[in-house]
């Protein structure tokens, strides 16, 4: 709900306020934002004392104020939300509340259904620019939405260096940031800092939202934890180079922007134009498992789109790990034929299916079958793969180009470039999809490949970073770019499920997530790897748009031995699958399959759309744990992993969460009162070794009250 009181705009969403202060001078303060408070004017905090005289200011010492989009110059010296070639002193002008949202041009943004919108248009008359502040709530949801657009009204061109989405002021400094930091193989792990006088940045300036810093931060108060004390979320919706910077002033306050990352950036705004800066989610939560649950429901709700957002998920097989390049069709059939007699659903065929691709070297960019390793061509094989009863789906690398192609022979000049040559980075180069004419070939090629045969599921793939930028600005209008382009592609195949990848979880966020439900969360799938990956991308992310799958033992990637148990366990607390050659598995492993999708199948609406609630922190308790419960709390799946065994340990008692107090459970084939789960807790014994893990499925028994 918004209102205005006065020269106040109270605006709440479920479980939270956030107030607005239009000053006397007229400028546009930050007031609140937390725990729900009545919408009830009250006055200004004193303001301490005055550090500018200058002629001509109004008086007030701005950079004593916390404004919504603070400005650089004049008087206020913190750190702006804005710098530019001319620098605004920002006045409320006027504003409007809107149903709804607006759409933010030519980026991906939350869905309006429910919204309620408030836009302050905030001016500089001297030099002539107008930047419009957009706030939306939506009264079942714990997200405020915010995005700025910045308008050049004067003759002279404007060119922005930096133009930040939304800032906020803290009143005070006793918080620590969590952000959610990483590497291949090693994607966000949760990294917390406690804040003293100073800036911090929070960023990547690779072209994509990047494996090393999640475009998600936390602000939390000293001592917040799972379960209490204030925390807050900045999500940016944007899946290029992005920056959160946190600055403690001297008076110790605190103040976050979050925005396209300044480095690298510049756009210049002739008379007239806007710039529509991305669009910033902001969540409050009592506790971190509360502001969670709240990101997870408005992903599930207003981020992700399309059909498949809300389906269950088939249970795929993926010939990568299986076969990696070196494949014919009769192999890929061997593995399609067992899969779907263990119960799997989906056939995905990864990287090496086109042009003349047998590694890593050459045709990116030619999305046409290899007919010597597939003689039926992709259609002949969509349809032998449908005859078994599977679905069919397709990589793609559309973003991309090999120096050894068709493509790069007839268009050279489409790969990016500065004035040396460029770097080869996996032995490629990305295409300039700031080119219209290089966007229209890659929608086409990936539309008439999809158009070509029954391809019901895409994996969207994207292995190099942007390393020689032509020129400043340049990753902005590509990301631009590349949001035209899977808006085409996704918008024109409504019932495919695509899926995002990034050398594994490259560019997980939430830009991506408006156009494909679901994203691989990394290459490395060992479980005790994956139980802290999940575990850090659980913060920001839900389980419904990340993928697991169950891999070969010894794991590729670290030698380690895990269980086929704890292998498809934490797979199951993701969208489910296998990633292996299933026809070399024994007759125990192959039972354990058909086990495995069998559970998964009774699980999947549950993990995917269910509560999600961290148990047990791996990265200090040494043993890891989460639970899904459904939203009318009558199942739960559990999870815990312990990372290394230590004899003669004490047992384990867990205590659970999310349960009907009042209800009874059962579990293991014994029964408890959800209370005594959940105060009590549950004994747990983990079996022998290393990497070891425990599940748990747990229904409420009906009309057994007590
Ligand atoms: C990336 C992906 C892998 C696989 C390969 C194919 O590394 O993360 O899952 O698709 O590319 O080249």
């Amino acid at each position: 709900m918004i209102t205005k009181r006065e020269n106040m705009f109270f605006l709440s969403g479920k479980g939270f306020s956030y107030i607005i202060r239009i000053s006397p001078e007229g400028y546009i303060l930050h007031d609140y934002f937390g725990a729900p408070v009545s919408p009830l004017p009250y006055g200004e905090d004193s303001r301490g004392w005055y550090c500018f005289q200058a002629e001509g200011s109004d008086g007030a010492c701005v950079d004593e104020l916390r404004t919504e989009y603070p400005c650089y110059g004049h008087t206020d010296l913190g750190s702006p939300a804005v710098m530019a070639s001319r620098q605004p002193v920002l006045k409320y002008k006027s504003h409007e509340i809107v149903p709804g949202k607006p759409a933010l041009k030519g980026l991906p943004s939350a869905l309006p259904d429910g919204a309620e919108t408030l836009v302050i248009t905030a001016a500089d008359e001297v030099i002539g620019v107008e930047v419009r502040l957009f706030y939306s709530v939506y009264q079942d949801q714990g997200v405020l939405c915010r995005h700025a657009e910045i308008t050049n009204l004067a003759d002279a061109p404007l060119t922005l260096d930096r133009a930040y989405s939304a800032s906020l002021a803290f009143p005070g400094a006793d918080y620590e940031e969590m952000h959610f930091a990483g590497s291949w193989g090693r994607e966000r792990r949760p990294v917390s800092n406690s804040l003293v006088q100073g800036v911090y940045r929070i960023g990547n300036a690779r072209g994509g939202s990047g494996h090393q810093m999640n475009p998600f931060v936390i602000l939390k108060e000293k001592g917040a934890g799972e379960e209490h004390g204030g925390c807050f979320g900045f999500m940016l919706v944007y899946s290029g180079d992005h920056m959160t910077e946190i600055e403690v002033d001297q008076r110790g306050r605190t103040r976050v922007h979050q925005g396209i990352n300044p480095f690298g950036f510049e756009k210049t705004l002739v008379k007239g134009e806007t710039f529509t800066a991305p669009e910033c989610l902001l969540a409050y939560g009592d506790g971190l498992g509360a502001l969670s649950r709240s990101l997870h429901d408005f992903i599930r709700e207003r981020i992700c789109r399309g059909p498949w957002s809300r389906r269950e998920r088939p249970i795929l097989i993926n010939n990568w790990e299986a076969t990696y390049m070196d494949f014919n069709e009769e192999k890929l059939l061997s593995i399609a034929s067992l899969a779907a007699e263990l119960g799997i659903e989906l056939f995905v065929l990864d990287d090496g299916w086109f042009g003349k691709r047998d590694n890593d070297r050459s045709s990116l960019g030619d999305w046409v079958v290899n007919r010597s390793k597939i003689p039926s061509g992709i259609s002949g094989l969509a349809e032998k793969v449908n005859a078994l009863g599977l679905k069919f789906g397709l990589w793609f690398e559309p973003e991309m180009v090999s120096p050894d192609s068709d493509l790069y022979r007839a268009h050279p000049d489409w790969a990016v470039r500065a004035e040396r040559g460029p770097a080869l980075v996996r032995s490629q180069l990305v295409l300039d999809l700031t080119r219209p004419e290089v966007r229209e070939y890659v929608i086409n090629a990936v539309n008439s490949a999809l158009d070509s045969a029954n391809i019901e599921y895409v994996k969207w793939d994207m292995n190099r970073y942007i390393t020689d930028m032509p020129r400043k600005g340049f990753n902005y209008e590509y990301t631009l770019g590349l949001y035209e382009v899977m808006d085409a592609i996704t918008s024109s195949h409504p019932n495919v499920l695509f899926e995002g990848c990034s050398g594994g979880g490259g560019r997980f966020d939430a830009g991506i997530l408006c156009y494909m439900p679901q994203i691989w969360t990394s290459d490395d799938t060992d479980p005790l790897e994956r139980l802290y990956i999940q575990y850090g991308t659980s913060f920001g992310y839900p389980p419904s748009t990340m993928g697991s799958h169950v891999t070969e033992s010894p794991n590729q990637h670290t030698g380690r031995r895990p269980s086929m148990e704890t292998r498809g366990a934490v797979s199951m607390s993701c969208n489910f699958g296998y990633e292996l050659d299933i026809t070399k598995l024994d007759e125990a492993d192959r039972e354990a399959v058909k086990r495995q999708t069998a559970l998964c199948r009774e699980l999947r609406g549950l993990v995917a759309f269910g509560d999600f609630y961290r148990l047990l922190d791996p990265f200090s308790d040494g043993v890891g744990g989460w639970m899904s419960v459904s939203k009318d709390k009558s199942r739960a799946f559990v999870f815990v992993m312990r990372a290394l065994f230590r004899p003669n340990s004490a047992p384990m008692r867990l205590r659970l969460k999310g349960l009907d107090p009042a209800a009874r459970y059962s579990v293991g084939g014994e029964s408890f009162m959800g209370d005594m789960l959940m105060n009590r807790g549950i004994a747990v014994s983990f079996p022998f070794g290393d990497g070891a893990s425990v599940s748990m499925i747990l229904e409420k028994i009906e009309g057994s009250a007590e």
